[in-house]
């Protein structure tokens, strides 16, 4: 049995996909993966399109034919899909370390990662690498052009964060990582973005939640046009609040924009708050989290 954390994105969602830092923390919910000889039972890969190509993935790597009708897989998620919490990254892990481990074969992180990031291109178009990074790496940790770097303060472990429903987006990731692409003003957006997220991440180094420098995140991301209204609308009414609050994860623009993450330094406070917002809001901690295998 197999389980990896699903994420956050604290900073730098897709600026990280033009080479700048992002902060990334692990969640506790995630996903786990049970393998076992085929018994006739249907298999979720011959349904699934995504499941399909991560086994087609595995079947090469091990040199084992057939491993789709070979192999009944029992996945468990605990993470909402299309809704920026790192779901595909977490599922291609767990399937992929769990398959691995039916076959006798242990998996570093090392070599883990560049799997999970050739499993994730099917769901991204071009993934940066920090979601396969943080799911497999688990923890809070900087991510900049293939580099990984743990977080060298435990202040965002002591937090309690608020993740907030917008809606899953109708936009796959990629989709959303093709508008930025296109984006008139793309150039300049992103290399603010990336100044934001260096003092974001200097700011957390020293033990303060950056409340200023969150919502000029998140106001650089509505400029880009991954912020659709729903999420916007949610995210003002947390500001009125006093709640600091952005999106998390790649967005969208057309229905939901994924989970909001939303952060206040009295968490009552920050409970009650959601509670009145009448939508779906899962309350967390960030990044003490890892992937595990092999355990019951
Ligand atoms: O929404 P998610 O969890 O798929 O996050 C995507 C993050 C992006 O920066 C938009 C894309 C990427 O590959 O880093």
């Amino acid at each position: 049995m197999s389980f990896y954390p699903g994420k956050v994105i604290i900073t730098g969602e897709h600026s990280v996909v033009y080479g700048h830092k992002a902060l990334l923390s692990a969640l506790s919910l995630g996903v786990t993966c049970e393998v076992e000889s085929s018994s006739g039972v249907v298999n979720h890969a011959t349904t699934d399109p995504y499941l399909k190509h991560i086994l087609q993935l595995c079947s090469r790597e091990l040199g084992v034919r057939d491993i789709e009708t070979t192999l009944t897989l029992k996945i468990t998620s605990t993470l909402p899909a299309k809704s920026g919490l790192g779901s595909s990254a977490a599922v291609a892990a767990a399937v992929i370390t769990a398959v691995f481990e039916y076959y006798g074969q242990h998996l570093s992180s090392a070599k883990l990662y560049p799997l999970v990031l050739e499993a994730e291109q099917y769901v991204h178009g071009r993934s940066s690498g920090a979601d396969p990074s943080i799911v497999v790496h688990g923890g809070s940790l900087l991510f900049q052009q293939g580099v990984t770097t743990p977080l060298e303060s435990d202040f965002l472990t002591k937090q309690t964060f608020a993740l907030v429903d917008s809606g899953a987006a109708t936009e796959s990731t990629g989709e959303m990582v093709a508008l930025v692409a296109h984006h008139p003003e793309r150039e300049a957006l992103i290399v603010a973005i990336g100044a934001v997220s260096e003092a974001i991440v200097s700011q957390l180094q020293q033990g303060k939640y950056p409340v200023s420098l969150i919502r000029e995140n998140h106001l650089l991301l509505a400029r880009l046009g991954v912020v659709g209204a729903a999420a916007q609308d949610i995210i003002e009414q947390l500001w009125r609040m006093g709640i600091v609050a952005k999106i998390t994860g790649a967005g969208g623009k057309t229905s939901g924009s994924g989970f909001i993450l939303a952060w206040h330094e009295d968490s009552v406070f920050l409970r009650e708050q959601v509670n009145r917002l009448g939508v779906s809001t899962i309350i967390t901690q960030l990044g003490n989290n890892r992937g595990k295998y092999n355990e019951n």
